[in-house]
């Protein structure tokens, strides 16, 4: 599929047209993978496009560049950062919704393995994207398998940070899958918990409650995850966080990944147990989350970022 460029990216403070948004070959970043970013959507809502989560994500966007010195340097606070991402939607013209990627990184300067000598640069990408493991899967759900590879370790790569180089342990989980026959890879921690997919947090359902592996056993503390949470909360449901085993997701009853990207997608089968397709618990939270994001659910109105296209 070809990319679907939009007009315009942000960086270091320009909009430059999307064809001469580049970096040198020998920017640091893409040769050790020192660098932090950001996944972000917004959405179409009554209201005109609306940014789900975009103070907390922008926040762990800082909260990652704070593991990764230099890149904490960059002179962009949260609420300037805010500001761009509403001035590329608007010159973007995406109305009906976009994705959105924030991206720090070493600038072109320093090769050697320390970073700290280099400039930071930042940049910000708008463009149009539907849905992550295909339209259809959001209903039928995916397979998904058991990867091979273990989840990055809490003292290998901080799993607390969103950084590049981390991504090659999901890449690999990722192939994994796919060469398997699967559409998508669930990894457990260096000492055998379930931890996450490539890139989605993972829950499970049995008897009614809502399990999901806490934030020591190495899943990103996603923000997707969280909002899930509160909504199945909300529903009435017990969210319990706890360490699961593979029994565990073979033993479930229902079974769904969260992720900016994946948004909440049942999961079908695990490793050749059959799961079924989408369960009621399942259906019930996905159905809330996907009219809370797009401005349908009064409740959750403060998790949606407005933004004006005038
Ligand atoms: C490894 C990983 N886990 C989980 C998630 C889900 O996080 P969020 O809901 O904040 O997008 C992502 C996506 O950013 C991810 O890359």
């Amino acid at each position: 599929m070809p990319f679907p460029a939009a007009e315009t990216i942000w960086m270091d403070g320009a909009f430059v047209p999307w064809d001469e948004a580049r970096v040198h070959v020998l920017t640091p970043t893409l040769h050790y993978g020192y660098g932090v970013f950001e996944g972000i959507r917004a959405y179409e809502t009554p209201e005109g496009p609306a940014v789900f989560q975009l103070r907390p994500h922008l926040e762990r966007l800082h909260r990652s560049a704070r593991l990764y010195p230099p890149l904490d340097t960059i002179p962009y606070d949260v609420d300037a950062l805010v500001e761009v991402v509403e001035e590329l939607i608007r010159r973007n013209g995406h109305t009906g919704g976009c994705y959105v990627r924030p991206t720090i990184f070493l600038g072109y300067g320093e090769i050697g393995l320390n970073p700290l000598p280099s400039t930071p640069s930042i940049a910000v990408a708008t463009w149009e994207w539907g849905s992550y493991l295909g339209e259809e899967s959001l209903e039928q759900g995916v397979r998904v398998m058991l990867s091979s590879y273990r989840r990055i370790g809490k003292n290998t790569i901080p799993p607390a940070g969103k950084a590049n180089g981390q991504y090659l342990n999901s890449s690999l989980a990722k192939v994994e899958a796919l060469r398997a026959g699967y559409d998508e890879a669930i990894m457990l921690s260096e000492d055998g918990f379930v931890a996450e997919g490539t890139g989605e947090n993972l829950f499970v359902v049995r008897d009614g409650t809502i399990y999901t592996p806490p934030l020591h056993d190495g899943p990103l503390a996603g923000i997707t995850r969280a909002s899930v949470m509160q909504i199945a909360r909300d529903l009435g449901f017990a969210v319990v966080e706890q360490s699961l085993v593979r029994t565990d997701l073979f033993l479930a009853d229902e079974m769904f990944l969260t992720g900016t990207a994946a948004e909440l997608t049942p999961v079908k089968e695990i490793a050749g147990y059959e799961l079924g397709p989408r369960g009621p618990v399942t259906e019930q939270v996905q159905r809330t989350f996907l009219s809370a994001v797009r401005g349908q659910e009064p409740d959750y109105l403060d998790w949606l970022h407005p933004v004006s296209m005038s």
